[in-house]
């Protein structure tokens, strides 16, 4: 949700600020700026992608070795060249780029205009800048103490850049719930929303905490306070990054990469944590707390979107295998809706980027209900990775698609070993269903190539969907959150409108949509209601609706009946997801590039969502 890099060093800011917005472009992708300093303040802003940004700049920017750079996703005002950042100071002095939202920026602006401050774009980022030129004119400050005192009058959230012409040896930022990582260079800075400008220039990073201030001076030292002024100590860390992550890698999308990649990133999130032979689970973030996790009265699993679905399926895994109540929030709704939360409690926060500002608000009401907070999140150093008492990264790797895929797989995958553990911790597993599913668990990696190979056939089936307006998902148990993920999948990257449902809720509703227009798309590999889901399929067939089936290898009842199937290889019904989902993705990528969407950067939306 707009991403923000700047640059403080001896060499030309432009191509460095230009690369770092192209990285970070998942982040939001309606607009593009930048300004450079070098005696003046230029700006150079483009309604578009940054490629537009960069067609209308390359030329004629100047060369400067300080520089600020924005990519964004519009909250206040259209996209347009106006309301792109950076946005200036009514005396050209200042530049600020901003990610996240000043909630009270009307009551700002009406003091400011009555002051005779005037605006020109429909952003509350102009209010802020606007602010802190006001402060800094009535009161002589400098630029990093002006911004401070501004800042203690902003209620929202906020990630800001700011640079002003008569410093020209200093970057100042700051943040409140919307995250920016420091790169520290040899003789430069690098500064950016996430990690992925920075890596190629160092792997040294300091994260920066809520409500703190840093300046960054060119002679190499660096300050760091609160906003209510007391002095910080920094705290460096290794960046555990490559640069090969942040490439297509000769894929056309980074969804398709990503879809690809999954054997290995599943490995990955395996990795030491689970021996089948010997019969354990390690999970270091359980184990710090495995007492309280293990006694947890009731689990409450908070995230959205695509994480939210993971989350569903960690309700499946958690009652059946471990037997404890759970609980699967909305985390926007959840924050709102005065929840009762008990010590007894463990809230268990889902993000992919750990960043999502309605998952981090729940997750800090949870904690002030005295409840123990969880992560499991991809993103390393992110938020919620460090607002939770304990946690597990998923180690997926950066994922770059808008359209949530690996970090998905990733998630079900660390929530199926968390309940096996519990299950075991608990005594609520027989010794040989646990063995068995955890060797199914190491075989999975193995089995998703399988499905994968299959490209060219669900590429064949997509086909004959693609032109369709409407698509119906439907699944049962285990796979009842696939189906809502396979439709979330179609509907955020082809636009065309699907529903996910539970099969044998068809009939009370969704059944009246089918005729021989609406593609039903069915994951049927439940052993344990396998007849009960060839029962509705007949129901659809009935009605024309045309069936694609999801089925296990060998099947031989309802590939008779379905229009056409995908076949996955069998595993336990608990670990069904981690295949059935893939032919999903594909599906959905597949009908994307048939109807030449944008895959990795569906329309209106953004990779991570830091706005409420
Ligand atoms: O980063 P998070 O996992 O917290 O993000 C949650 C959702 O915004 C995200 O899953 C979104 O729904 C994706 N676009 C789905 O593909």
């Amino acid at each position: 949700m707009c991403g923000i890099v700047a640059y403080l060093g001896n060499q030309d800011a432009y191509p460095r600020l230009i690369k770092g917005l192209h990285r970070l472009e998942y982040r939001g992708y309606d607009s593009a700026g930048i300004a450079l300093l070098n005696g003046n303040i230029q700006v150079y802003k483009k309604k578009g992608k940054v490629s537009e940004l960069e067609a209308h700049s390359a030329q004629q920017h100047t060369p400067a070795t300080l520089g600020i750079g924005h990519t964004r996703w519009a909250t206040h005002g259209e996209p347009n060249d106006i309301n792109a950042h950076p946005h200036l100071s009514g005396n050209g002095r200042i530049a600020l780029v901003h990610n996240g939202i000043i909630e009270n920026y009307d009551l700002l602006k009406t003091a400011l205009q009555k002051e005779g401050h005037t605006f020109e774009s429909e952003t509350d980022t102009e209010v802020l800048v606007k602010l802190i030129q006001a402060i800094q004119d009535r009161d002589g400050l400098p630029i990093e103490e002006a911004v401070r005192l501004a800042l203690t009058r902003v209620v929202g959230a906020y990630a800001i850049v700011v640079i002003d012409q008569q410093d020209p040896n200093k970057l100042v930022a700051a943040r409140k719930a919307s995250p920016l990582v420091i790169g520290i260079g040899k003789d430069e800075f690098l500064l950016a929303s996430d990690a992925t400008p920075i890596v190629e220039h160092t792997n040294k990073v300091i994260y920066l905490n809520d409500e703190e201030i840093a300046v960054l001076h060119r002679s190499g030292d660096l300050e760091i306070k609160t906003i209510s002024n007391e002095v910080q100590t920094p705290y460096i860390q290794q960046l555990d990054l490559k640069i090969e992550m942040l490439e297509k890698g000769g894929y056309d999308f980074f969804m398709l990469k990503e879809i690809m990649e999954q054997p290995m990133t599943l490995t990955n999130c395996m990795r030491g944590r689970i021996n089948a032979d010997e019969g354990w689970i390690h999970l270091g973030g359980v184990e710090e707390y495995a007492s309280r996790i293990t006694q947890a009265k009731r689990l409450i699993i908070v995230a959205c979107g695509t994480s939210w679905h993971a989350g569903l399926i960690g309700e499946y895994l958690f009652e059946d295998l471990a037997r404890i109540p759970v609980e699967v929030e909305y985390a926007s709704e959840f924050r709102y809706r005065n929840p009762i939360i008990g010590e007894g409690d463990v809230v268990i926060a889902i993000s992919q980027s750990g960043e999502t500002a309605d998952t981090l608000a729940a997750l800090e009401i949870a904690k002030e209900k005295g409840a123990l907070i969880f992560g499991i999140v991809n993103s390393v150093g992110s938020s919620i990775a460090r607002v939770t008492d304990a946690g597990s990264y998923i180690h997926a790797g950066p994922e770059i698609g808008v359209a949530s895929t690996k970090a998905f797989t990733g998630q079900v995958t660390l929530l199926t070993l968390m309940a096996l553990d519990l299950a075991k911790r608990r005594g609520t597993i027989s010794e040989g269903y646990y063995h068995r599913l955890l060797t199914e668990l190491t075989l999975i990696p193995e089995k998703i190539k399988r499905v994968l190979e299959q490209d060219k056939k669900i590429q064949y089936i997509a086909a004959e969907i693609k032109d369709h307006t409407n698509a119906l998902y439907l699944g049962r148990g285990y796979n009842f959150p696939v189906a809502l993920e396979g439709a979330l999948k179609l509907k955020e990257i082809s636009y065309i409108h699907a529903e996910g449902y539970p099969a044998a809720e068809m009939k009370h509703g969704p059944i009246a949509l089918i005729d021989d227009n609406m593609p039903v798309i069915v994951i049927a590999t439940n052993k344990s209601a396998y007849d009960k889901i060839a029962s509705n399929i007949q129901e659809v067939k009935a009605r024309k609706g045309r069936v694609f089936a999801i089925v296990p290898e060998d099947d031989e009842t309802i590939s008779q009946i379905a229009d056409y199937c995908i076949e996955i290889p069998e595993t336990e019904e608990p670990l069904s997801p981690l295949l059935s989902v893939i032919p999903l993705q594909l599906l959905s990528y597949h009908i994307a590039v048939m109807r030449n969407c944008n895959v990795d950067q569906p329309r209106n939306l953004a990779k991570s969502v830091t706005v409420e």
